[in-house]
């Protein structure tokens, strides 16, 4: 997607292909900069730091650090090694382990030598099916908006609830959630989008904003408590989420809040959709249960980071000292309040048969 009329990925090998650069997304939306990484310790620093973060983007980004650890050395220990440090960083998107396990299979069978490129090459073909995953889950959410739009007067918009950035700069490019609206508003069909701001991190107010508006997509802020009023007053036609874990049942794991939108959704009878592609379900586990929730420093809580009038960017308490805050990062949402899961391979229902009926090879291991 586009930056000030450039088009962008979030990560991309240097000219040389000696290193990988991303876009810091701690500095976003007030300042645009990139970053190079060199080796693995710089890449687990990326992903722990949220310099990047998004489900599909920390896998892609794993990969790319696994690869560049394997040119420093290809031997199994240090393959093993690379795989934990990566893999330790964060605990709930399942993507990161899914692209470990991707460049693992592919690598350990060779001979040492011939590892490191291997796995770059893997790392580049992660992020590129991404992309193109991320374009085909777009199409699919699509038929979903289309439908929508033609119950409503021509030329009203669509009104889509999202929370969190599930948008571009959380995967390698198009979005999760954020697919649908962008090849929607290409097509010409009227859609507008609330933001929710998404504390502690404030992702819909500094990466989903920053993008929709980069991309000229109607959409406007909210505080994360709005959506139950607006869903009441009939100011919600659909929401669209992303997600960091699918367990095999339809189970849903999404950044902390997701919970409290699909029940309110579900009292209002809007539509709730989750966008996801093929990397982010996890067939070994038989309910949303177990899915592990990352636990967060409280001062992501007690503090908020922002903008002042004269461009110093900085954070600022928000309490009194000495206040005790809890920040769990992740919420399940259960199976029965989502519509349907949108992904790569079409809409199903969330449930073990309709996520099998995309993915039927999965059968017989699925739990
Ligand atoms: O903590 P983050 O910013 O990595 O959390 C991201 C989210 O919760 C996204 O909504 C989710 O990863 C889906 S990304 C397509």
């Amino acid at each position: 997607m586009k930056i000030n009329g450039t088009p962008y990925r979030t990560i991309w090998p240097s000219a040389n292909d000696a290193e990988v650069v991303i876009i810091d997304q701690t500095k976003l939306p007030h300042r645009f900069e990139t970053v190079t990484i060199g080796t693995v310790e710089d890449a687990a620093r990326a992903i722990l730091t949220m310099q990047v973060r998004g489900a599909p983007l920390i896998g892609a980004t794993a990969a790319f650090g696994l690869a560049l650890a394997l040119r420093a050395d290809a031997s199994d220990q240090a393959l093993a090694d690379a795989i934990a440090l990566l893999a330790r960083q964060r605990p709930t998107a399942i993507n990161l382990r899914w692209a470990l396990e991707e460049v693992r299979v592919t690598v350990a069978p060779l001979p040492i030598d011939a590892r490191a490129a291997t796995a770059w090459a893997k790392a580049k073909a992660i992020a590129d099916d991404d992309v193109e995953t991320c374009r085909r889950i777009g199409e699919n959410g699509l038929a979903l908006i289309r439908a929508i739009a033609e119950a409503k007067a021509p030329g009203e918009p669509i009104n889509i609830l999202t929370h969190c950035n599930a948008g571009w700069l959380a995967c390698v490019d198009w979005g999760t959630a954020t697919s649908p609206i962008y090849q929607a508003h290409d097509a010409g069909i009227a859609v507008h989008v609330w933001v929710d701001e998404t504390r502690p991190r404030n992702q819909g107010a500094a990466l989903t904003a920053f993008e929709l508006k980069s991309h000229g997509v109607p959409h406007t802020l909210i505080v994360d408590n709005a959506g139950g009023h607006l869903m009441q007053h009939g100011k919600v036609d659909m929401c669209i989420v992303g997600t960091d874990r699918v367990a095999a049942n339809g189970d849903v794991a999404n950044k902390i809040g997701t919970y409290l939108k699909a029940l309110a959704a579900h009292d209002t009878s809007v539509p709730f959709y989750v966008a996801l592609p093929y990397s982010t379900i996890d067939w070994t586990l038989a309910s949303g249960r177990d899915i592990p929730i990352e636990e967060r420093g409280a001062d992501e809580v007690l503090n908020m980071y922002g903008q002042h009038a004269d461009g110093c960017v900085a954070s600022v308490a928000i309490t009194a000292p000495g206040t005790a805050a809890a920040n769990p990062a992740f919420d399940v949402t259960p199976a029965r309040l989502v519509t349907g899961l949108i992904t790569e391979r079409g809409v199903a229902p969330a449930t073990r048969n309709g996520l099998l009926s995309l993915y039927p090879e999965r059968r017989e291991t699925a739990a």
